[in-house]
């Protein structure tokens, strides 16, 4: 089971896992992109199931977890990859959409653990996958509800890690760099200009690259695929800087 799985790195893990023999169910609000990717899986001789799914909403996951489930059987793998960013400054931002923000991320993954997880438990496996971001080792600007809601994140996952050692199921998070995805395209030219020059100020842009959604959905096969005996707990995804000549002071 993929959330978020309509654009950029659920979209990107949907592929690799599909690649990689999972039957994969996509969940996202734009149905009509998840057919478009489960199409293309099938296509490629995968198994693809799409259901509309709105982590906001504890109901609307309550069924896209029973409908996959009804089509796939009890899920082995979950990645909870749902989010979006808005880019504002904190205390010029309305308390409502800050805690949107804190719906989505946190508390839309927690309603995900809280229908997947009993189960997994019982039968003694399984992985749930969460996608963080490097923002919780070092906080940017003009996102501090994301900061705060994957702070949550990751607070909560640590705990899980902790309540869940020991019954089979592994709990594990990943933590991308900036990675060229949907997010932040719908900010205009000024929000755009105003967070990147942000990043420049507080030294978080020292190179120009970004990383491909295929390259978080890497990180989160390896995670899946860890042979048992190993738990890969946080792994962190940073763009590669371009490779320059040796410098003789180096
Ligand atoms: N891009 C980056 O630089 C970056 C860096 C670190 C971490 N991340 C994390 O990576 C994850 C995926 O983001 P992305 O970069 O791949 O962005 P993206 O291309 O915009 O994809 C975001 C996905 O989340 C879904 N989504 C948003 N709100 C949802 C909701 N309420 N219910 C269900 N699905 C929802 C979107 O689908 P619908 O709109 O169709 O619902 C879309 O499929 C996020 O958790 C993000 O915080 C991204």
């Amino acid at each position: 089971m993929i959330t978020g799985a309509s654009s950029g790195i659920g979209a990107a893990t949907a592929g690799v896992l599909a690649a990689a023999g999972h039957p994969v169910a996509l969940g996202a609000r734009r149905v009509d992109r998840c057919e478009e990717i489960a199409e293309a899986i099938v296509k490629d001789g995968g198994e693809a199931f799409v259901h509309p799914l709105d982590v906001a909403d504890s109901d609307s996951v309550r069924r896209f977890v029973a409908a996959a489930t009804g089509s796939f059987g009890a899920p082995e793998v979950v990645v909870s990859s749902a989010g979006d960013l808005s880019a504002e400054l904190i205390h010029g931002m309305d308390s409502e959409e800050f805690a949107a923000q804190l719906q989505v991320h946190l508390v839309g993954a927690h309603r995900l653990v809280s229908h997947v997880a009993p189960g997994m438990v019982e039968r003694g496996r399984g992985d749930l996958v969460f996608v963080s971001s490097d923002v919780v080792r070092a906080p940017r600007p003009r996102m501090g509800a994301y900061v705060a809601a994957k702070h949550g994140l990751e607070g909560m996952v640590r705990a899980m890690q902790m309540e869940l050692e020991g019954t089979g199921v592994r709990v594990s998070m990943v933590r991308p760099g900036p990675t060229m995805t949907g997010m932040g395209m719908g900010w205009d030219a000024r929000t755009t200009e105003l967070v990147l020059s942000d990043w420049a100020k507080w030294g978080l842009a020292r190179h120009p690259y970004f990383l491909r959604p295929e390259d978080v959905a890497a990180a989160v096969a390896a995670v899946v695929g860890a042979p048992r005996g190993t738990h890969l707990a946080l792994i962190e995804v940073q763009p590669e800087a371009a490779v320059t000549k040796p410098k003789e002071n180096r």
